[in-house]
């Protein structure tokens, strides 16, 4: 396995690697959610290609300075983890490497944006879609692997990818949860263990608010009520809901009318931790 950490190697690199490529774009602090992206990334590229990971704590998607200093690091562990599952190439670069010091270009979306996490994270989309964009013309990977419990953001690399003609073939991949359902997250390292156990609250509202379509139920404002009531019942004094949202899975615009197919999301905040989860509403 290569691990490199100028920008400027990456061509050389991969100029040594077998085809197609998969990437996996990270942040590190690899836990067995970007464990199973890798595994997907191989198997998009069986027997013949070569699975390449960026890991790289992009600043510029941080909207919160504390965010971005406490978000975790744990370079040695991620090498063994990409080594086990036999990754070809990793690239983790310096900010300086990847950032020119007054670069001023943003990629910016404007209608997938307007809601979820795109409405009370102000810019982290632009920093998200950059990156992307950033790492696809340089690895240009004929597949990049990316997981659905970040929904808002694989829409919106799905939708880049159509809106400026991107060769990639982006490839979404299920959550995976903890046993007690909570989302796998690198964030979840900086929550206590008794927040940790009360975060299974968060899939658990969810699925309470979506179980209301049995019912003949379509108003958004009862299936809000619902989830909003099962989040805050019995909750710790530092929890708090960021927001819950019903929306069209296409557009991610809020819906008029419940029906089958329609997305319950929510971000929740642990004092500083901020989770997210979302349910698609099924019968
Ligand atoms: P990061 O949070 O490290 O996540 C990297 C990839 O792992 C993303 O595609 C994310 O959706 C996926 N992932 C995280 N937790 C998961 C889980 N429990 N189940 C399945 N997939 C999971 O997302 C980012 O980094 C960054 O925004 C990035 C795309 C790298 C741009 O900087």
């Amino acid at each position: 396995m290569k691990v490199v950490t100028e920008i400027a190697e990456i061509r050389e690199q991969l100029a040594g690697l077998p085809t197609p490529l998969s990437l996996v774009p990270t942040m590190g602090a690899l836990h067995a959610g970007h464990r199973a992206l890798l595994q997907r990334a191989r198997d998009l590229v069986s027997p013949s290609g070569a699975v390449a990971v960026s890991i790289f704590v992009n600043p510029i998607q941080f909207d919160r300075p504390e965010d971005l200093r406490a978000y975790p690091r744990s370079l040695e562990g991620d090498l063994e983890i990409c080594r086990d599952l036999g990754v070809d190439l990793v690239v983790a670069p310096e900010k300086k490497s990847l950032y020119h010091p007054d670069h001023s270009t943003l990629v910016t979306e404007s209608l997938l944006t307007r809601h979820l996490c795109g409405a009370t994270r102000p810019g982290h989309f632009d920093g998200v879609l950059t990156i992307v964009l950033k790492l696809f013309n340089l690895f240009q990977p004929a597949f990049a692997v990316f997981g659905d419990k970040d929904f808002q953001q694989l829409a919106l690399i799905r939708r880049m990818v159509r809106d400026l003609n991107l060769a990639t073939a982006v490839v979404g991949y299920p959550t995976v949860r903890e046993t007690n359902g909570l989302a796998m997250s690198s964030r979840n390292i900086r929550l206590t263990p008794v927040q940790r156990a009360d975060a299974s609250r968060i899939q658990r509202s969810l699925k309470a608010a979506r179980d209301l379509i049995a019912t003949g139920e379509c108003r958004p404002e009862v299936f809000l009520q619902s989830a909003r009531t099962h989040l805050l019942t019995g909750a710790p004094d530092e929890f708090a809901i960021d927001y819950l949202e019903l929306v069209d899975p296409e557009n991610l615009q809020p819906v008029a009318k419940v029906r089958p197919g329609v997305l319950i999301a929510t971000a929740c905040y642990y004092g500083e931790v901020r989770l997210i989860d979302h349910l698609v509403i099924k019968p």
